[in-house]
């Protein structure tokens, strides 16, 4: 391996740190506690446990966490009116519903119905259209840990050829969109690009976000580009089911500048960035400035 490791638990903790002292901050000059309600619906065990650690790190971060769980059937005009009463509680400066919701339900329609000053994922069709417009805005948590990994990293991103490899609403638009108001040259290829490999091949900065066990190998990569891996997939490696990402992380490890492994890459980042807009919300209820090194935009 030739490429720097960039360390996402590492990356996490130093951001938790800057959360817990905002928080502090925050407490101290104003009596404002900033609070995050997290809404599950049904019972996904992956769901559960990301649900369980984001109120875990929220409550260690000296904030205030509030969990709603409602059975599967629960029907959608339920959940509209929780959120309804979450949007008007003067304790909760956060709302995460968690996704998947249940095939019953209309997911978009939920989550427009979160005010956006809330809307802590950055999901909120107001918010999306905030960020591509350059206006103050909620962002998405993953992209989010991404270019903050990548500003630390490398500093000014400007004039940098950036390829982000798939297009979701939650991980390949925002993260095209910060990249580009980073000032980065920026490509957005997905599965119907002609000659993917050649394309991923112009990048200085690589974030994969397709969901395909190790699909980008060392010949998709430009020697020394820094190359951040968003994909979790599970797979079975010698009869062990084993976590890896969208990059081939042994091959081009060899190849890249830089390089988030999977797991301890990206991950950690998510929750982290999660409580920063959380914090961040709280302020912006306040009238307050944003807090320094949250990443708020
Ligand atoms: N499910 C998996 N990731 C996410 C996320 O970032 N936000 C929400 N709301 N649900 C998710």
């Amino acid at each position: 391996m030739t490429a720097a490791l960039i360390d996402g638990k590492a990356h996490a903790a130093a951001l938790r740190g800057r959360v817990a002292q905002a928080v502090a901050g925050l407490h101290e000059t104003h009596g404002l506690q900033p609070g995050l309600a997290v809404v599950l619906v049904g019972d996904d065990p992956a769901s559960e446990v990301y649900v369980r650690s984001k109120a875990k790190m929220t409550v260690a971060a000296g904030m205030l966490s509030f969990q709603h769980r409602l059975p599967a059937d629960t029907p959608e005009a339920d959940l509209l009116a929780l959120v309804a009463r979450l949007n008007a509680d003067p304790e909760v400066h956060g709302i995460l519903v968690q996704l998947p919701l249940p095939g019953h339900m209309n997911a978009e329609a939920v989550i427009n119905a979160i005010e956006p000053a809330k809307d802590v994922d950055g999901f909120h069709i107001s918010n999306v259209g905030r960020l591509g417009t350059g206006q103050k805005a909620m962002v998405p948590c993953t992209p989010l840990g991404c270019l903050l990994m990548l500003r630390d990293h490398l500093g000014d991103l400007s004039g940098q050829e950036a390829v982000v490899v798939g297009r979701s609403n939650i991980v390949g638009k925002p993260m095209a969109q910060l990249l580009l108001a980073a000032d980065c040259t920026v490509t957005l290829a997905h599965s119907r690009t002609r000659d993917l490999p050649a394309v991923c091949r112009r990048a200085d900065i690589l974030v994969a976000a397709v969901g395909r066990p190790e699909m980008i190998g060392a010949g998709w990569v430009k020697p020394g580009a820094t190359v951040i891996d968003v994909g979790i997939n599970r797979v079975e490696r010698d009869g062990a089911r084993v976590l890896v990402g969208d990059v081939d992380f042994a091959a081009v490890a060899g190849v890249a500048g830089a390089i988030t492994p999977v797991p301890g890459g990206v991950g950690p980042m998510t929750i982290a960035c999660l409580l920063a807009n959380t914090v961040t919300a709280a302020a912006r209820a306040a009238g307050l400035p944003d807090p320094e090194g949250l990443g708020a935009i």
